[in-house]
């Protein structure tokens, strides 16, 4: 068996990749398929679910999938600079690819909106971050305009590359389950992943041999699955936002986002037509959770589980929640969660919802005492009681 280097060699026959292509890779994807053990029994519910762990990408996010595809398409046309506006996982993704590669990322980041440990990424990787007073999709119509003048390639999901990079993880999800789950539940910003997962799981499922690289969802009628129906090992995918920054739930774009999902703190969608798309083609559908769900779901997970998420990821699960207890959800049903990003990268909110800084929040269980046996144990022997 030889050694796995990543995502783009593993699937290179079903990538826009040739023999020479040099693949910039730092060993993403193959990441854990998790079976949840005990929140079903918590939940009341007999359901298989799987959490696919993506936080353990190379950066922590899904977007080294996208991240790798898209710089080494960058490299091999002879680009110098990639740019992207982020929330902060695709500049962390952008500046460490970069890096790798030997070019320059600029990332624009929402002023004082992103989570500590990706600043922390996009400063170590080496990038060039220009802090906007404004938010995501300010930044992203930036990003565009500044594209059109200077030689820099953009790196956000509106490059099809990305998304041909994440799509692999629907194809290692069918690998693992041996077929496609019954439901795929993911986080939505800007319905990037979304669509990504669905090409993956059209393409998995479609046998003509001229559909290879694109989805039903922008195929111009190619794939076998073009204009909907059922077939093939597909899920139905659903889609979940944070209250505030739900464009998908409001029908149209929102202009002042706010979640404490800062991830996905995004009121103009780039991938919109794509996604209502994807939703009408599997059956899935878009519902809305609240930060205070999103938040308990991350804590349930870390507690009755031991994974480690971040906020924005814990919609997935938050989301399920509700439409299990709606009935929508089926007891029997297979269920795969993309837990899209490590909870490590927001250690300001973990530590916020263990300090009984948030309302409704239990604190974490922590003294302070002398550095004597005597205090240890007596500490240990009263949390026994
Ligand atoms: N979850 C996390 C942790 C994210 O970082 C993002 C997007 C999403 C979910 C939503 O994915 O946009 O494809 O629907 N983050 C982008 C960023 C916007 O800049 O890091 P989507």
């Amino acid at each position: 068996q030889s050694r796995y280097t990543g995502l783009l060699d593993r699937y290179r026959d079903r990538l826009p990749l040739s023999d020479d292509t040099r693949l910039i890779s730092l060993g993403e994807g193959a990441t854990p398929l998790i079976r949840l053990h005990n929140l079903p029994k918590v939940l009341g519910r007999s359901v298989d679910i799987y959490v696919k762990y993506e936080g353990l990408n190379p950066t922590g996010s899904f977007k080294d999938r996208g991240m790798t595809m898209a710089v080494t398409k960058a490299v091999e046309e002879g680009s110098k600079a990639i740019i992207c506006a982020s929330t902060g996982n695709t500049s962390a993704a952008a500046a460490a690819y970069a890096a790798r590669a030997g070019i320059t990322a600029f990332v624009i980041i929402p002023d004082g909106k992103i989570a500590m440990g990706k600043m922390a990424q996009a400063m170590m990787y080496g990038a060039t971050i220009l802090q906007i007073r404004g938010n995501f999709d300010d930044g992203m119509r930036l990003v565009k305009e500044v594209a059109e003048e200077a030689p820099v390639t953009i790196v956000n999901s509106v490059n099809p590359y990305r998304l041909q990079g994440q799509k692999t993880a629907a194809f290692e999800i069918i690998e693992e389950l041996g077929r496609a789950p019954d439901y795929h539940c993911l986080p939505v910003g800007n319905a990037g992943n979304i669509t990504a997962h669905w090409i993956g799981y059209c393409e998995f499922s479609a046998t003509s041999g001229d559909h290879v690289t694109e989805s039903c969802a922008y195929c111009n009628g190619k794939c076998p699955f073009a204009g909907g129906g059922s077939g093939g090992n597909r899920p139905k995918m659903v889609g979940y936002q944070a209250t505030g920054s739900a464009p998908f739930m409001r029908g149209e774009m929102v202009d002042d986002p706010d979640t404490v999902a800062t991830a996905i703190r995004i009121g103009h969608p780039q991938s919109w037509d794509r996604a209502w798309k994807v939703m009408e083609e599997s059956g899935g559908w878009f519902a809305e959770v609240t930060d205070a769900e999103i938040l308990a779901a991350q804590r349930m997970l870390t507690q009755h589980e031991g994974i480690f998420c971040e906020p924005a990821s814990a919609a997935s699960l938050a989301g399920l929640i509700n439409d299990l207890e709606a009935g929508k959800i089926q007891d029997g049903s297979s269920i795969v969660l993309t837990l899209t990003g490590n909870g490590l990268k927001d250690p300001d909110t973990a530590i916020g919802q263990c300090t009984g800084e948030m309302p409704g929040v239990e604190k974490a269980t922590m003294v302070t005492i002398d550095a004597d046996l005597d205090s240890v144990r007596n500490a240990i022997l009263g949390f026994m009681k």
